[in-house]
């Protein structure tokens, strides 16, 4: 792989792009042209009607090794602050823009997940590591805290204890651990991670992408509310996705338990190709 290259590839097929960190030569360390890449891969995929999961890779041995202590930190700090903050918002804008992504997201932690890889990792809505994956805070270990929003992102996830032990330890912990601390949903042998990876992108597939979005959103939001505001926003999130949703999913959904017997929701999603019996 050539340093000419493209840091950030992407592949969609049967509804699922598939984009990669790719400079495995550098653990796919995010520097500053990665980043932009990212957020342009984001925003080129975000509204295709071919895509409808998204999931972020690494190429390689790593997923992300953190960002670029050449390039993100050194290199643009001698530039001086308005090239520092210029960085941080190139990183910052694609995290946050991967956060509220219209689409549903998956991580795909196949190797090396340190520091500021724990930004795109929480962004992600959804996570499945390798077992063979190693996460670590490396911050502690060359002087800095885990910024970026990386130490938000921990407590969000971890309990108190085990931010707390990742922050100040530098302690790698691999797929296994990362599932049972809940950091990721699940962790697989590597050789199975892209098949259980395409499993559950397919049942995201064939939700209602219109109530996929709001539900990703309302977890997010209801985080930092009050139980009666989370009420409020939650009614108010559903009236808003019935009038988004031009196939009128919710009425369809009932119609096809209630009426055509066609499924459980109990069980199953309602068939969103269909519209009062009738196959769109
Ligand atoms: N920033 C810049 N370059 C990096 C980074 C990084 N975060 N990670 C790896 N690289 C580069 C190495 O400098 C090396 O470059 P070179 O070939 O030009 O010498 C190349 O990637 C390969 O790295 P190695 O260290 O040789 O690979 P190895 O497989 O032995 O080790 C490991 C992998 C453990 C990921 C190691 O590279 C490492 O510790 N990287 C730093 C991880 C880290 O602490 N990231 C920062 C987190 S803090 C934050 O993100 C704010």
């Amino acid at each position: 792989m050539s340093e000419g290259a493209d840091v950030v590839t992407c592949r969609v097929a049967e509804r699922i792009a598939w984009v990669s960190f790719n400079r495995p030569e550098k653990r796919n360390a995010m520097s500053p042209q990665l980043n932009r890449r990212m957020m342009d891969a984001l925003e080129a995929l975000e509204f295709r009607d071919d895509v409808g999961v998204l999931v972020l890779k690494g190429e390689g041995e790593a997923w992300s090794a953190g960002m670029d202590l050449k390039e993100y930190f050194r290199e643009t700090e001698a530039e001086g602050l308005g090239a520092i903050r210029r960085s941080q918002r190139e990183s910052y804008g694609w995290f946050r823009r991967l956060r509220w992504y219209e689409k549903p997201t998956i991580a795909m932690v196949n190797g090396w997940c340190f520091g500021g890889g724990f930004g795109p990792l929480f962004a992600c809505d959804l996570a499945i590591a390798a077992d063979e994956a190693k996460f670590g805070l490396s911050e502690i270990n060359w002087g800095i805290l885990p910024g970026g929003g990386v130490t938000k992102a921990v407590v969000d996830l971890l309990s108190m204890r085990d931010a707390m032990y990742l922050a100040l330890t530098g302690t790698l912990i691999d797929g296994r651990t990362a599932a049972a601390w809940k950091l990721v949903n699940e962790s697989v042998p590597l050789h199975r991670l892209e098949s259980r990876v395409t499993e559950l992108a397919r049942v995201l597939l064939e939700k209602n992408p219109v109530t996929v979005k709001t539900a990703k959103d309302a977890v997010r939001r209801v985080k930092d509310m009050t139980y009666d505001n989370a009420e409020d926003y939650l009614v108010r999130a559903q009236e808003a996705a019935n009038f988004l949703d031009g196939t009128e999913g919710r009425k369809e959904g009932v119609r096809q338990f209630i009426d055509e017997k066609s499924y459980k929701p109990g069980l199953a999603a309602y068939d969103p190709g269909k519209r009062n019996g009738e196959k769109n």
